[in-house]
């Protein structure tokens, strides 16, 4: 089964989509990685979504749309959307791409977090830029400042971690993103669920596998 994962910048989808990925086998797809990875590689379309990206923006809905239909693992797994959709319009376009490809409609999981959490959440995260693993300075640290517990390589502050940028990329949220809640939660013939995802990240991934188990069997590996 594919799963949305939704929620402000800061709610802790790319964290729990990478235990999921590790531990259980689910694909990972994260539109703010892919467009990283684009812009690593100046790329036109990292060249094209940089100025958004900078200042905190939404990229526009067709670039997204397109890079999503060329990164869609194939059917038979089941897929992460880490920050996709974003908009209403993104949302459309990724229900009418899986229907295309005889894939049954997503389960969306909105991950609620207050305001100020979300802020000292972004305000202290470090990044591994080559992997995307990321942590925390209080919350979920290394085990040596500023450098990654798997290839030993330095981690990073994101150019859009810095406290106006937050600001911004909040309140884009709630303007352009929320509109989510509504468009998943009113239609009975989807799955949604809302999870409190304020609570410390062991009690979040249990309780996303209870509510995937309850919908499906996860892929555990051996
Ligand atoms: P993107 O990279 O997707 O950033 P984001 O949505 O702003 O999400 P974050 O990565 O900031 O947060 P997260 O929820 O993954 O939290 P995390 O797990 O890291 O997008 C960047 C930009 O790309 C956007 O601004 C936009 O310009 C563009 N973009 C991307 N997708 C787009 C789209 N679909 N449409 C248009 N534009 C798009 O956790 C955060 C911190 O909290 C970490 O330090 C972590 O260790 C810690 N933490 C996590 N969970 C917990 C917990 N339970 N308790 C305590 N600490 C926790």
């Amino acid at each position: 089964m594919d799963v949305i994962f939704f929620g402000a910048p800061g709610a802790g989808k790319g964290t729990q989509a990478q235990i999921l990925r590790k531990q259980y086998g689910y694909r990972q797809v994260s539109t703010g990685d892919l467009l990283r990875e684009e812009r690593e590689k100046a790329t036109e379309l990292g060249k094209a979504a940089e100025p958004y990206i900078q200042r905190g923006a939404l990229v526009p809905d067709d670039l997204i749309v397109e890079m999503v239909k060329k990164n869609l693992p194939p059917a038979g797994s089941g897929v992460i959307f880490d920050g996709f959709p974003r908009t209403v319009a993104q949302a459309e376009a990724l229900d009418h791409l899986l229907q295309a490809a005889g894939r049954g409609l997503p389960y969306a999981i909105y991950f609620y977090v207050p305001r100020a959490t979300l802020e000292e959440r972004l305000l202290g995260r470090w990044t591994n830029p080559r992997t995307g693993r990321v942590y925390h300075e209080r919350f979920n640290p290394p085990k040596r400042t500023a450098v990654d517990d798997d290839d030993g390589g330095p981690l990073i502050q994101r150019e859009d971690d810095t406290p106006a940028i937050v600001h911004h990329r909040l309140d884009v949220f709630e303007k352009q993103t929320m509109p989510l809640i509504a468009y998943y939660n009113d239609s009975r013939s989807r799955r949604y669920l809302k999870i409190d995802a304020s609570r410390p990240i062991g009690t979040v991934t249990a309780e996303l596998l209870h509510a995937l188990e309850a919908t499906s069997s996860p892929m555990r590996t051996p």
